[in-house]
């Protein structure tokens, strides 16, 4: 249960990279320009679990996006940089999720959660 830190430094942009915190999976992804505008643009009025991109990540650190890596279907890891929107797809049974975790299609009936987290400088993040 205790806190993890993690260097940002090396995770480079379009990267994403997957550590454990309390037994369960979290993506850490550094999303690029497109990604985050993708992210930003979407009509929420669209979505089945509407939430702004601005909602899920920290102000001024848009370009990180951290969220639990286990598909809110039936706990299947999802394939990351993959599906119609280049966020995640679930080869369990087809659900899609966009750049900002959010589900998009598929049987998945929320977005990929989002762990407590703080940026304790602009290259070190602690988790928990
Ligand atoms: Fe991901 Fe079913 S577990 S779609």
């Amino acid at each position: 249960g205790a806190p993890v830190e993690i260097d940002l430094e090396p995770i480079a942009e379009g990267q994403l990279v997957k550590l454990f915190w309390r037994g369960q999976l979290v993506f850490i992804r550094h999303r690029t320009a497109e990604e985050i505008k993708a992210a930003e643009d979407v009509n929420l009025s669209t979505l089945r679990d509407p939430q702004p991109d601005s909602a899920r990540v920290k102000p001024n650190r848009t370009q990180w996006l951290v969220v639990y890596g286990n598909c809110t279907h039936l706990g299947c890891v999802p394939l990351s940089h993959q599906g119609e929107y280049k966020g995640w797809f679930c080869p369990c049974h087809g659900s899609v999720f966009d750049t900002s975790g959010r589900v998009r299609g598929g049987p998945a009936p929320i977005n990929l959660p989002i762990p407590p987290y703080a940026f304790v400088s602009d290259t070190k993040v602690v988790i928990g």
